[in-house]
């Protein structure tokens, strides 16, 4: 039988039992710890795909109402175990189909989610990204650039990333990053997408 393709909880499921779990920076990442930093203004937060789920903690200890939603049971049993009091935040669900009602989101922090789905899947998570994404609201992360001749991760290229993302969001915002950790070397750039009005 053919191995599951990385849109598939299985194939997560999989990795998080084995405890292959390369991405894990295990705790907030610098670039967005200096982001942090420098935002005043309070909003809710999204944080699809969470993994760990260590962000949680550092959105919420600045004053935001932040979520995340993972689709993995055992992420989601160690993202709970990592956050102890926090751990409501998380969501058990998937990003694709969770009803969120009408909630919409400031800001959504994406770290090694894009990159984790095939790239057949990519119109939808822009599709999703921009309906869930408030107007003038930013869609903010690690998002990955280049060749990996083995993906996942499936990283983008510029051109890529603009047909997919541009007809919602602006670019406002990108610079690369040093100091990933070795699957995601020379690939990560901290980028700021605003969601255009409308
Ligand atoms: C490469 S890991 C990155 C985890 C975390 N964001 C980090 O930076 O360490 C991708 C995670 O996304 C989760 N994931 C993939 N597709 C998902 C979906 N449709 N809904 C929710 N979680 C998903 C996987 O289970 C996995 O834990």
């Amino acid at each position: 039988m053919s191995e599951p393709d990385s849109s598939q909880t299985v194939f997560w499921t999989k990795r998080w039992q084995a405890g292959k779990i390369p991405w894990d920076c295990g705790g907030i990442p610098p670039s967005l710890v200096k982001f942090l930093s420098r935002i005043s203004a309070q909003t809710r937060v999204l944080i699809p795909g969470c993994g760990s789920g260590y962000e949680v903690r550092a959105f919420h200890e600045v004053g935001h109402d932040v979520s995340a939603i993972e689709f993995s049971a055992p992420a989601v049993a160690h993202a709970k175990e990592v956050l102890g009091p926090l751990s409501q935040r998380v969501i058990h669900g998937n990003f694709f189909k969770h009803d969120f009602a009408d909630n919409r989101f400031g800001l959504v922090y994406e770290r090694g989610f894009l990159c984790s789905l095939p790239p057949t899947r990519w119109a939808d998570y822009a599709a999703r990204m921009s309906d869930l994404v408030s107007p003038g609201g930013r869609l903010v992360g690690l998002f990955l650039y280049g060749h990996e001749p083995e993906p996942p991760p499936y990283p983008l290229t510029e051109s890529t990333a603009a047909e997919l993302l541009g007809p919602s969001f602006r670019l406002v915002h990108s610079e690369a990053v040093t100091g990933s950790v070795p699957v995601y070397q020379g690939l990560e750039h901290w980028q700021e997408w605003e969601r255009r009005a409308g």
